[in-house]
């Protein structure tokens, strides 16, 4: 059994989830349960960033006390990972005592190792993006924030620096090294892209409490807090229990896959690698950065006022039809258009269609043939099924590993068609008139066997359904790939429900 640690970023909360939040956990989680289900043992890190003068302000800006304030937006994250099925195994806040202190260890380290010294600092500071940007940076985006395009306001001051460029030629040579490290490769281009031409100036960790106080307590000046993307970023570590529990640490680290999306990127692919390298660590293996949803030209976010409230969505078409469409719709890595045309479409044909109504007319004729109860010693599987469920068996691990969620969901769903024209070619009513009821039964229980398999297919990506699927087939099953082999004696005592997915009218 091998371990698969994957983590999630870690959420600020200034407010409430939206639907680009709900993305990144739900890839998260579906890949957290393939991993489970292949038999790794899994460690599903998600939480949320808690601390800077963004948050506070927006407390103050609620007229609530910062901690109830983050309390209270904390437990929403938490409310909304529950109603989506995340299975993460640890919610980590950057308010937890263990994270602030494993954060005061690791600067303490730093400085013992001298990677840390005090200098006098003038640049130029976006607090939407918790970001400082030099003077050519900020020229070069006509004086704006280079990542978000808002106005960015000049800060001069003295502070703590972090030695990055020291790190420099070990990070390029890493990347060198390791180019399967940062996906897809247009990320990791664009980060080789970055380093080649700027020079790496040493990252600025901590912040005058004059200033900014709702921090980590800087553990070598009380007049200073941790900068929020130190902190923030060394969630990864004390999430596995840095600093109070090194075996646990040993067992997790690395982290075999940090999700998030590509306005992060930097953050994940430079800054991080080069903390953990610092501390004698190796770096996560995979930075994975996907695309962004987007309503029309527009990334989905809160500052734009575009935000969906996967609350309402859920309430209007369940769960596992919103973690179906954003995990079909678009490849990981590339942007997506949200729109409820889009859903719709989307659930009418695929799930409506093509799986809902495999299910609900297979157990409608085990019910309406043989009261529910079909078994039989001699299933083959049939010719027909043979070349898709082929193709599924080989490259469905392939394509999971590979995060290609899409494209697996696509060859499911082809295994489905499959099962879909076999019902209309063999005419089982047919069959029963002609009383052939052995042929019949047995005709049933193939569809019922591939059913089952097909749930187990989709067990990650929507595992309520799957469930469903398996209880209104009347079976216990325990959801392992070892089960994924077709069975020639099976029996099926099925219980038809409503219909999985029923269509949405658009009229
Ligand atoms: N707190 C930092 C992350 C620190 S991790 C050590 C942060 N938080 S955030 O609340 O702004 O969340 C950013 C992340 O939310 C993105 O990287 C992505 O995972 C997700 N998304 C936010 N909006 C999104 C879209 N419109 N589309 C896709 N993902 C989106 O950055």
């Amino acid at each position: 059994m091998g371990k698969f640690y994957l983590t999630t970023p870690i959420y600020y909360v200034n407010a409430s989830p939206h639907i680009g939040h709900a993305y990144t956990n739900i890839i998260s989680d579906c890949l957290g349960r393939f991993k489970r289900i292949k038999g790794d043992e899994v460690f599903f890190l998600t939480g949320t960033d808690e601390h800077g003068e963004k948050i506070k302000k927006a407390a103050l800006a609620d007229n609530t006390d910062v901690l109830d304030f983050v309390n209270n937006v904390s437990d929403n994250f938490k409310n909304l990972w529950e109603k989506l099925n995340i299975s993460y195994d640890c919610f980590i806040r950057t308010t937890d005592s263990a994270h602030k202190e494993a954060v005061k260890q690791v600067i303490i380290k730093l400085n013992e190792n001298g990677d840390i010294y005090k200098a006098k600092y003038s640049a130029f500071y976006c607090m939407p993006c918790e970001s400082f940007w030099t003077d050519t940076q900020t020229k070069d985006a006509n004086g704006k924030c280079p990542l978000c395009s808002r106005e960015v306001e000049k800060v001069e001051e003295e502070n703590y620096f972090f030695k990055l460029s020291k790190y420099e030629d070990w990070l390029k040579q890493y990347l060198k090294d390791n180019p399967d490290c940062v996906r897809p490769k247009t990320r990791y281009n664009e980060v080789n892209g970055f380093l080649d031409n700027n020079k790496l100036a040493d990252l600025c960790i901590s912040r005058p409490k004059a200033r900014v106080s709702w921090g980590v307590e800087f553990p070598l000046d009380c007049e200073y807090v941790v900068y929020v993307w130190f902190d923030a970023l060394l969630n990864y570590l004390s999430g596995i229990g840095f600093g109070v529990d090194q075996e646990k640490v040993d067992k997790w680290w690395p982290a075999d896959v940090h999700l998030m999306a590509k306005d992060i990127l930097r953050h994940h692919a430079i800054f991080w690698p080069i903390m953990v390298h610092a501390l004698g660590l190796a770096p996560g293996k995979i930075v994975f950065a996907h695309g962004w949803w987007k309503i029309g030209d527009e990334k989905i976010s809160k500052s734009l006022g575009n935000i969906v409230n996967p609350l309402d969505v859920i309430k209007e078409i369940g769960v596992d039809a919103l973690r179906y469409f954003l995990l079909r719709e678009i490849p990981l890595g590339a942007d997506g258009n949200y729109s409820s045309e889009a859903i719709i479409t989307r659930i009418n044909s695929d799930l409506a269609n093509d799986v809902g109504n495999l299910v609900y007319r297979t157990l409608n004729m085990a019910e309406k043939y043989f009261q529910g109860d079909v078994s039989c010693d001699d299933c083959l599987l049939p010719v027909e099924f043979k070349q898709s469920l082929q193709a599924l068996s080989v490259r469905y691990i392939n394509l999971m590993d590979d995060l290609s969620f899409s494209k697996a969901l696509e060859l499911i769903f082809s295994f489905i068609g499959v099962m879909n024209k076999y019902i209309e070619d063999t005419k089982p009513w047919a069959l029963h008139k002609e009383n052939n009821l052995s042929r019949l039964k047995v005709f049933l229980c193939e569809l019922l066997e591939g059913i089952r398999i097909v749930s187990l297919y989709l067990y990650p990506f929507m595992p309520q359904t799957s469930e469903a699927i398996n209880k209104q087939l009347g079976i216990d099953l325990i959801f392992s790939l070892d089960n994924i082999q077709w069975r020639a004696k099976a029996g099926f005592s099925t219980k038809k429900g409503k219909p999985l997915f029923p269509r949405i009218d658009v009229s």
